[in-house]
């Protein structure tokens, strides 16, 4: 049995597929694959884990539909077209849970950054304009006490909550389709509606899945309905806001800043307006990207390579359908 791997990943889950038997195919030049090199590849193999930006499309799936498992080296199952994918009965697996706290790590790191302009700053000091400071210049604002609205309170964003909770005594306001119950034991978060969230957020974070639902949900409109001191956070996928609306509403101070770790398109462009403006940090969707956290995903994605490839149901597996 052999596994298509389309990027280097950590040891730990290398080690899993070769433990069971599993010949491994890696691509191991530093650029995307084609959609036509990946189809190639992929039908040498009899799975697929897939790690970085590869699009899962209808045509690539009907292309590979041979494959018994494909294995996301993600959470996010955005980039599948998960219905030919369960038309064609090909199982497809994910990383869930395991980069949860690095992901909400990022998201309190975007949120104190932003509210001190802090990587605005550390460019000052790099055009050595450390120079004259005044009591009034490049102010940030305080995070403590004030309401941080959550949209889509799922693992991760319960985790963010955490924190703010704890660091700075934070009020958790989150609009669900659904109740999150142990956030409202816990932390006393309360649900809103979409109105109210935008109303009220001082902190407005991200941490949604991209859906048709979600897709730009973001705007200009959106912007216009949020507190002019809001901080929006995003670090679930960049397609959730229109990143020109976003740019247009820090521009025209709409709302005060914004913190990214997710943008669209993915790479960002280095001579992005967003990038100069001093109440934005933007990193290159770094969430899950620590030692441990990735070590674990991988261990996930070959575990599911392992169970595919077994006949057995995934462990982690987000179109269940496939089993009837
Ligand atoms: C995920 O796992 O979905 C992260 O965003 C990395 O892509």
């Amino acid at each position: 049995m052999k596994v298509f791997i389309s990027r280097k990943i950590p040891e730990a889950g290398l080690f899993i597929l070769r433990d069971a038997g599993i010949e491994i195919s890696e691509w191991t030049i530093k650029r995307d694959l084609t959609p036509q090199e990946l189809i190639e590849h992929c039908r040498e193999a009899n799975a697929f884990l897939s790690a970085g930006n590869n699009k899962l499309d209808k045509n690539f799936l009907e292309s590979v539909r041979h494959l018994q498992v494909i294995s996301l080296h993600s959470v996010g199952f955005d980039s599948v077209d998960i219905a030919t994918a369960t038309r064609l009965r090909i199982p497809i697996g994910n990383t869930p849970g395991v980069l949860s706290n690095a992901t909400a790590d990022i998201a309190f790191l975007l949120m104190l950054a932003t509210s001190r302009k802090a990587f605005y700053m550390h460019n000052t000091i790099e055009r050595g304009e450390w120079g004259f400071s005044e009591p009034t210049a490049n102010l940030g604002i305080d995070i403590r006490g004030k309401t941080l609205g959550i949209f889509g309170l799922g693992k991760i964003g319960f985790a963010f909550a955490k924190r703010a909770q704890a660091a700075f005594d934070m009020n958790i306001i989150y609009h669900n389709r659904g109740f999150h119950p142990a956030a409202e034991k816990q932390l006393q978060a309360r649900w809103v509606s979409f109105q109210d969230l935008l109303e009220n957020s001082d902190v407005l974070s991200v941490h949604t899945a991209l859906t048709s639902e979600t897709q730009g949900r973001f705007n200009k409109e959106v912007f216009g309905r949020m507190k002019k001191n809001a901080i929006f956070i995003n670090t679930a996928r960049g397609a959730i806001h229109n990143e020109q609306d976003l740019t247009e509403a820090l521009t025209k101070r709409v709302i005060w800043g914004a913190g990214l770790d997710v943008t669209n398109p993915e790479p960002m462009r280095k001579d992005h307006p967003l990038l100069a403006l001093p109440n934005v940090c933007i990193l290159p969707h770094i969430g899950s990207a620590t030692e441990e956290t990735r070590a674990a995903m991988s261990i996930l994605a070959a575990k599911n390579v392992v169970a595919g490839l077994n006949g057995e149901r995934l462990p982690f597996v987000v179109n269940p359908e496939v089993y009837g």
